[in-house]
């Protein structure tokens, strides 16, 4: 075995939960030289959350991991409450830490997504920034419906997220251009060699017409793409009122 394939091996038998346990304190370093339009893709998301911002909005965030996102969010929204959900201890703990702790405007709640049990009709929003695609595609149609009971008539969702290009040629292709583009920004090889590996073993990467027909499937209305940049895609939906 080379050191290399020891190395592609270092994860494979802990959940990704597990995973984002080890990587926390890298995390945050690490996801926005790996991610160059990480930034960007949040003002995108952000820009499609309509709420007049001094609302006492009820936010349910997925994924939240080190809390990147839900900071912003209690910028904008001083008056939201946060449902933070993560499977990641680690990776909640460092969200609680940025946001002030749990206390009335912040719920933590580790929990994987599909196991989560909420009240329906509670949120005006469910949101979520590269988290989802780590469900098999046959959980993400599930967890639509479940979002589309939890949100309020109205109610919002909204995803940044990797999808996966169509054809697969360009995907591949989009694949060379993030490594070249990741570098430039400052990743080393020993973050895309770390995403890279996390890719094969966690991500399930769906096409984005393979979400837009699960959400309407789901119910939801106004289904659409805000902002895309090679695999890194901003869409959204509503539920009816
Ligand atoms: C790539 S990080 C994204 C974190 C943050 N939203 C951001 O934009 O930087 C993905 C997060 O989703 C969490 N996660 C992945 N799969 C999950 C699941 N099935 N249930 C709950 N959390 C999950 C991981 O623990 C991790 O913290």
């Amino acid at each position: 075995m080379t050191a290399d394939s020891s190395q592609s091996l270092k994860f494979t038998s802990v959940s990704v939960g597990s995973f984002f346990d080890q990587v926390s304190q890298a995390y945050d370093d690490s996801i926005r030289k790996a991610i160059p339009p990480y930034l960007e893709m949040f003002d995108a998301l952000l820009g499609y959350c309509f709420f007049a911002t001094d609302k006492p909005l009820q936010i349910l965030e997925l994924g939240c991991g080190t809390g990147n996102l839900s900071v912003l969010l209690k910028e904008r929204f001083p008056q939201a409450r946060l449902t933070l959900v993560d499977l990641s201890a680690d990776m909640l703990k460092q969200a609680s830490d940025k946001l002030g702790g749990e206390g009335a405007q912040i719920r933590l709640v580790q929990s994987g997504f599909m196991d989560l049990s909420l009240e329906p009709g509670q949120f005006d929003m469910v949101i979520s920034s590269v988290a989802l695609h780590h469900l098999m595609d046959d959980e993400k149609p599930v967890l639509y419906q479940r979002m589309f009971q939890w949100l309020k008539p109205g109610g919002l969702f909204r995803c940044a997220d990797e999808t996966l290009n169509v054809p697969r040629s360009i995907q591949d292709e989009n694949m060379a251009r993030w490594a070249v583009w990741a570098r430039q920004n400052g990743a080393q090889d020993s973050d895309i060699n770390l995403w890279t590996e996390h890719a094969e073993q966690y991500d399930h990467y769906a096409p984005l017409s393979d979400h837009f027909r699960w959400l309407t499937q789901s119910g939801f209305i106004n289904v659409d793409c805000y902002w895309r940049k090679l695999m890194w895609t901003v869409f959204g939906c509503a539920r009816p009122l």
